[in-house]
């Protein structure tokens, strides 16, 4: 049951089994506009990268501005861009299986493989550098036959493990903020989701070559 407390409209229940329809009705109506600013929160989330793991000449927010940036300059759709600027931001709450948790984050927005591929970067990422921390950097290579392998390798290859160079020309996240709200408008679960590759209409460099 609705009711009023310190002057708003809550739902009364304090057991979900209790609630009504109508303290549903009013929970889904309040959570909308919460929801459309969830690109907002991630792009504030983004920030708290700036003091996960130090030690290299750019920090991981500057890296991953310049893992987007790179996906971009080498004319990746919007949506692997995207998935770029993001593909780290479990650094700052899960070091240690960041990729699983970037990879929960964008999956309602993203096909299948672009999810696959995040959730697997740190094992692609592995081949550059696990021989030098007593790792297999050939692990990536139980995932062969899969259908995102070749983009994967193309990601952590040519966009990730290169993306600490302080002086790639990199943009300002002011370029990439209506990249993340066009993203985050997409309908959750929706076509992209279920899709095993982006759908986009508009590749990042596309749009650039038509400004
Ligand atoms: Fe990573
Ligand atoms: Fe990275």
């Amino acid at each position: 049951m609705v009711e009023m407390y310190r002057g708003r409209k809550i739902a009364s229940y304090t057991r979900m089994d209790e609630g009504t329809k109508e303290d549903y009705d009013l929970l889904y109506e309040q959570a909308a506009p919460f929801k459309a600013k969830t690109a907002d929160r991630v792009l504030e989330q983004l920030k708290a990268l700036h003091h996960t793991f130090p030690g290299m000449k750019v920090d991981r927010y500057e890296h991953s501005l310049q893992t987007a940036q790179r996906a971009y300059d080498a004319g990746e759709c919007e949506e692997i861009v995207v998935a770029a600027l993001l593909h780290d931001i479990g650094d700052s709450m899960a070091p240690d299986n960041h990729g699983s948790m970037a990879a929960e984050m964008i999956k309602p927005y993203v096909s299948k493989n672009v999810h696959w591929m995040i959730k697997h970067h740190q094992i692609f990422q592995g081949y550059y550098f696990w021989d030098k921390v007593g790792k297999d950097p050939n692990t990536r290579d139980q995932f062969r036959d899969h259908p995102a392998f070749e983009m994967s390798e193309r990601f952590c290859g040519e966009y990730d493990q290169t993306a600490f160079d302080p002086e790639y020309p990199t943009a300002a996240i002011e370029f990439f903020e209506p990249m993340v709200h066009r993203f985050y408008a997409r309908e959750p679960w929706g076509a992209h989701s279920e899709s095993e590759w982006p759908l986009d209409s508009t590749p990042a460099n596309q749009k650039a070559a038509a400004e």
